[in-house]
This record gives C-alpha cells, structure tokens and sequence, in this order.
C-alpha cells in the first residue's frame, strides 16, 4: 500500500489505533512539504480496504460486521472527502478554473479536507465560513489557512443563504473562474465518486446492510446511485430535525433515474443533536476503538457505531446477517472537539496541532 508510505505519525496514541501500517514517512505536519505538488489527482490512493471486525457482541448476536475503511485513503482528505471531492477536483483541472469555493462550520471535516486536496492540486481555494473571524484560530481553520484557503467569514442569516439561486449567482460574479460546491461537497459530482464504495465492495464481498453516518445526505445518494437496489443502505442522521434531509438526498438522485427503494435515514441515533453527545457515548466509542484498534469520533462515525450497537439490541438485525459500516473518515474533528474540551485530549487519538501562522 504506497500510500500508506507516507502515512505518518499523527501522535503516538492515533498510530496504536491505525491498522498495520509501515510508518516509515513523514509527519502530517509535514506531509505537503514532501510530496512533489502537480496539477493532477496523482497523489490520492483510490480504494480502502475491508476489515472484519472482531467483537464479542457481534457474536452474542450472531452477525458479521466488516468496516469499509474509507479513513485510510488519505491521512487528511480521508473518508468520504476524497469520494466527493475527486470529481470535482477533476473538474476544476480539466476545464482550467482557477479554484473552489465551498461552505462549512467553523470544524468542518470538508472544508479542512478540501483546502488540503486544493493545495495539493494545485488550485485555489476559498471557504466561506459560517461565523465569526475569531475562529480562523481553531484547530480546523489553522490548518485550512496553512494550506493556503482564503477565509470568508459570514454571519448565520448570510450562511443560511448558501443554496439559493440568487446568492450563488451573485458568488459566482464575485469569483468568476472558480467552482461553486455547496457544504459537505454534495453535489451530482459526489454521487459517482462515493458510488466506488458500492464498486469496491461488490468485489471484496457479499454482504446485506450497509451503515453510513448522514449530514448532508451526499454520501448516501451516492451509495443510492451505485447499488441498484442491491443491498440495505441505512443512513445514521447525526443531526435533529431531518425531515429535509430524505428530500435532499432524493433532489440529490434526481438525474439519476433512480427508483431505489432499498434506503432508509434513520433519525432517532442523533444523541442530542449535531456534535452533541452524552458522556456514556464518548465511553462507548472509545471502548469499542480501543477493542478494535479502528479509530471513530463521536461526531460521524461514532453515532454510527452506536446506532449499530442499539440496533443489535434491539434485535434489528436476523441471524448471520452481513453488515458492512462505512467509516467516512473525520479524525480531524477530534483536534477541534479537545480545543473546546467537549472531549479529554489524552483519552482520544488527536491529530497534531497546526503550525504557527
Ligand atoms: C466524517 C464525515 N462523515 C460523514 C459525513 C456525512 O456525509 P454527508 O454530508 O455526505 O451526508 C460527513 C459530512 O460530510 C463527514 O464529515
């Protein structure tokens, strides 16, 4: 795994976490400086591998549990980041724009992972951002500037705005050779670059359900898209209030001709609402990592993981079912999650800390 060659010690406690893996590289501090920048997708590792995960409870309840390790595609644009982004970032080369623009919170995984991909094609890239200038400070947003994303900060009523026709002609005026890519990288470029997952798997194995965390809903159109009614695709909402998101995920598939009906978005694992979670969550999580060496946050992956562990309980699932969980990366967020101490700094396998503007 080539890729792996340059993977790199994020702190000692992540690298007990990552499976087997030569660590022979760099640091993802200084990551970007050892690879030769082209203007090309070159330098991404296309596939991830499957895992089988063992744990005792799986067996208790007589199921098979297998984990798409998306978060080892790439230590920074990992999970579905790369999958969404990849044609997009084909895109913006092919037809010579100058760069991106895209939308995030103040900790978005997309906005860190894209301003990272946008460095390393070399394109520009420009965030606009959801709050105030002070959180160009933060875990995530040091790391975005690092890599050379412009910053814009905008107020909540402003952000609100970032879908509607008006306010992205009136952006596209503004940034007249860039690429608009609405929050999360959802959009019809997104679908075929996640339905690889779909790809992949159909040749590593047969399985039943397949488990992703759902924010913007790009994800799970994308799997929609590639699986053609093959599978159970559950979708965890991570967030309250998902009565919108079934419609996104449909507006998603419309050129699709898609007439899936084998996905369902689960709505009652959100634990509180987006980034909110309980301390017996956290305890959950990390237990299971630490059983499993597989790191998850308690962001995505995590309400995932739980839904999972509830679901079994609640005997969801018949006997000897295969359940493939999509592990969409996000590892980032946990920097951000220690710096407002809504976690322990020593009990989670951090990413290192920006470098000094
Ligand atoms: C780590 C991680 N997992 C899952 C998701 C949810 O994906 P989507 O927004 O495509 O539903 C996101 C958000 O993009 C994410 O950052």
């Amino acid at each position: 795994m080539a890729f792996i060659d340059i993977i790199i010690s994020f702190n000692t406690i992540f690298l007990r976490f990552i499976i087997p893996v030569s660590l022979k590289g760099a640091s993802y501090f200084n990551l970007y400086s050892r690879l030769k920048l082209t203007k090309s997708l070159t330098f991404m590792n296309n596939s991830s591998p499957l895992q089988l995960i063992e744990h005792p409870l799986f067996k208790r309840h007589n199921v098979e549990v297998l984990i798409k390790r998306d978060d080892l595609i790439h230590p920074i644009i990992s999970g579905n980041k790369w999958r969404k982004l990849k044609f997009n970032l084909e895109k913006v080369i092919k037809n010579n724009y100058k760069g991106i623009v895209s939308f995030g919170g103040a900790y978005s995984n997309h906005i860190h992972a894209l301003a990272f991909a946008c460095f390393q094609s070399k394109v520009k890239s420009i965030g606009i951002i959801r709050g105030e200038a002070q959180y160009a400070n933060n875990f995530t947003l040091q790391w975005a500037s690092h890599w050379g994303m412009q910053l814009n900060f905008v107020d909540r009523i402003t952000y609100k705005k970032r879908n509607k026709a008006d306010f992205l002609k009136q952006l596209q005026i503004q940034y007249p050779d860039y690429l608009i890519v609405p929050e999360g990288g959802s959009n019809a470029l997104a679908l075929p670059g996640v339905g690889e997952v779909i790809t992949e798997l159909n040749q590593e194995c047969q399985f039943d359900t397949l488990l992703t965390p759902v924010g913007s809903g790009g994800t799970l159109a994308g799997l929609i898209s590639a699986d053609n009614n093959a599978h159970q695709l559950l979708g965890v909402a991570v967030l309250k209030q998902t009565d919108y998101l079934e419609k996104e995920v449909l507006s998603l598939l419309k050129n699709n001709n898609s007439s899936a009906n084998n996905w369902r978005i689960l709505s009652q694992f959100h634990r509180g609402g987006y980034g909110k979670f309980q301390p017996e969550d956290l305890c959950r999580i990390r237990d299971f990592s630490q059983q499993t060496q597989i790191p998850f946050e308690p962001v995505y992956s995590g309400k995932m993981l739980l839904a999972l562990l509830d679901l079994l309980e609640q005997g969801f699932f018949p006997p000897s079912h295969k359940i493939v969980l999509l592990h969409t990366g996000g590892i980032q967020a946990l920097g951000g999650l220690a710096e407002r101490k809504k976690i322990k700094a020593n009990e989670w396998p951090l990413p290192p800390v920006p470098p000094a503007p």
